[in-house]
């Protein structure tokens, strides 16, 4: 029980990583609120995680949804001790692809719904709150045609050193995980036939020094170390969870 009386927020909390880890901090104690856009998937998200849990709607590109959202927590939770700041965008953006919406859906979601969230949850952080930034590995070197993407979570790992130094006077912690390639629904919803995913899956395995992508579970095990009080001298940094994709 390593996050025992403590309350979590994870953006993005409805698939992947964001559900991997609301079941993983649940089982550890807390209780945790998912947001996300998708209603259709709340109810089934609900009876996965179920009675510690909130599942709430809201898009992390809105100050509004953030604060309505923040609101609720504050009400239901009192406060919070955790936020993972996990919804995320990511697709494929060689140079001379990149139009204004595209640019606009990765930086958006990825760097302005990571501030947004904040701001919005800031005044109910209790002392000693953990935050954890998802970014990727993908910020550490350059990678063919994905730039966009790279740059956003570039953004965000540099946040979450910035906003380390703003808040040592109320001793909340920041932090960044950098997934490496990991089984997700998110290539799904590139627009790719099924065959196709499995064979971008396959191509993106060989890349990878331990031979295979990533489960939604290891990056949660990391977010767990983090959001817990064993990493409470661990401040500013990334933690690259990748099979050794950025460094071998
Ligand atoms: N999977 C990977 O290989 C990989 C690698 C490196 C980094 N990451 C990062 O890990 C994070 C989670 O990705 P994942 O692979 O778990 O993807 P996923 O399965 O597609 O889950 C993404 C989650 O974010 C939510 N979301 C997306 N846009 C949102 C928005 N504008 N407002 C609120 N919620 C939003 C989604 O719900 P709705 O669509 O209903 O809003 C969903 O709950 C992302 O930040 C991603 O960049 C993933």
């Amino acid at each position: 029980m390593r996050l025992k009386n403590k309350s979590a927020l994870i953006t993005g909390g409805t698939s992947g990583i964001g559900l991997a880890t609301a079941k993983l901090f649940i089982a550890e104690g807390a209780k945790v609120a998912v947001t996300g856009r998708d209603e259709a998937v709340f109810d089934r998200v609900k009876a996965e995680l179920g009675e510690n849990s909130l599942v709430l709607k809201g898009d992390v590109r809105s100050l509004k949804d953030m604060r309505a959202i923040a609101a609720e927590v504050k009400e239901k939770f009192g406060g919070l001790d955790v936020v993972f700041a996990n919804a995320g965008w990511a697709f494929p953006s060689p140079l001379n692809d990149i139009d204004e919406q595209l640019y606009s859906e990765i930086m958006d979601i990825n760097v302005k719904g990571v501030v947004f969230t904040l701001q919005a949850v800031l005044p109910d952080l209790r002392e000693g709150s953990s935050v954890i930034l998802n970014t990727s590995f993908v910020d550490q070197t350059g990678k063919h045609g994905i730039s966009l993407t790279a740059a956003a979570k570039a953004a965000v790992r540099s946040l979450a050193r910035s906003w380390s130094y703003e808040f040592l006077d109320r001793k909340i912690r920041f932090n960044a995980i950098a997934p490496g390639a990991t089984e997700t629904p998110l290539i799904g919803r590139w627009g790719m036939a099924d065959e196709d995913v499995r064979n971008l899956k396959v191509e993106l395995a060989k890349a990878i020094p331990v031979g295979h992508m990533g489960r939604a579970e290891d990056i949660a095990y990391a977010a767990l170390y983090l959001a817990s009080d064993e990493s409470s001298y661990v401040v500013g940094t990334e933690l690259v969870v990748d099979g050794g994709a950025s460094q071998l």
